[in-house]
């Protein structure tokens, strides 16, 4: 099953999956990984650190696999796919895009509706092995051979736990789940440690085995947090004042509205997409 891999944007993400696949070669043996970026600086970067082959519009192989739209939704992401369709053999190549927000009716009016297409949605969490892909393909992607799927899923699955869903999902989970709000939350949480009267480096050593073991326990109980909560919160005690607290700051409002500002950013910058 090894297969050759094209990356152009050879960014931060192009480099966590590229990190991902690499350490999973085992899942989706890879012959080659070819790399294509406007800059020389970041592709000679790459080259050093991880191997891959820098590559131009110009000396683009025949014999790719999956070629991947790894730029960013401001870039011109019309124009490269205009370059795919010129290039990449719709026979052999599947094209997988990365770009927030841009749809898969917007890749087919430059690709075509006859080109496997896939979107997926990764997050930095892939180099650690946590975090799901958000993945959605078109009718042509859908209907490819067993092979070409079960190709495609294996390689997915080295840099997430593929989650097949609705387009319309994509964004929802693009807003939803990239790790951020959970650094913030981990930064506050520190600094309010420190407030309190804590040395910095204790309040962070308590605040991450605590996100981890909480969450550690939610899973093993297989329960939403509030079952826990139930649990912890005992009439009049430490628990619920600290609950009652956070209800009159806004905290749950503070976190859905970011989502949803995540989420409404999101599609808008695709539909500002040229
Ligand atoms: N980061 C995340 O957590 C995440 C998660 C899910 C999806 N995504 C999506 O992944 C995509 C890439 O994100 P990123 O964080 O990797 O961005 P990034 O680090 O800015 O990487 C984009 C790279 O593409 C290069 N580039 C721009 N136009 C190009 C062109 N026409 N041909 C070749 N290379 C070109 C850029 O070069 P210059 O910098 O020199 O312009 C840059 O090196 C975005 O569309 C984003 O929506 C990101």
């Amino acid at each position: 099953m090894a297969s050759n891999l094209y990356f152009i944007g050879g960014g931060n993400m192009a480099e966590a999956i590229i990190t991902a696949v690499r350490k999973h070669d085992d899942r989706y043996p890879v012959d080659h990984i070819y790399v294509e970026d406007i800059s020389e600086a970041r592709l000679s970067y790459l080259e050093k650190t991880y191997q891959v082959t820098p590559a131009t519009p110009r000396d683009t192989p025949d014999n790719v696999d999956i070629a991947v739209i790894a730029v960013r939704p401001q870039d011109d992401v019309t124009g490269v796919a205009t370059s795919i369709v010129n290039r990449f053999d719709q026979r052999t190549t599947s094209v997988v895009s990365i770009v927030a927000g841009y749809t898969i009716a917007q890749l087919e009016r430059t690709l075509g509706g006859e080109r496997r297409i896939t979107r997926i949605i990764p997050n930095t969490l892939t180099t650690v092995d946590y975090g799901y892909s958000g993945v959605s393909s078109n009718q042509a992607a859908a209907d490819a051979p067993d092979s070409v799927r079960k190709g495609l899923d294996a390689w997915l699955s080295t840099f997430g736990k593929p989650l097949h869903v609705e387009e319309r999902l994509i964004d929802v989970i693009t807003g939803f789940y990239p790790p951020n709000l959970v650094y913030h939350f981990i930064d506050a949480y520190v600094d309010a440690g420190v407030l309190a009267g804590l040395p910095r480096d204790i309040s962070k050593a308590i605040a991450l085995d605590t996100v981890i073991g909480g969450t550690e326990l939610l899973k093993q109980r297989d329960v939403l947090p509030q079952v826990l909560l139930n649990i912890n919160n005992s009439p009049g005690g430490v628990g619920i004042t600290e609950a009652y607290t956070l209800n009159k700051t806004g905290f749950a409002a503070a976190i859905q509205s970011a989502v949803l500002a995540a989420v409404e950013r999101t599609t808008k910058l695709g539909k500002e997409a040229q």
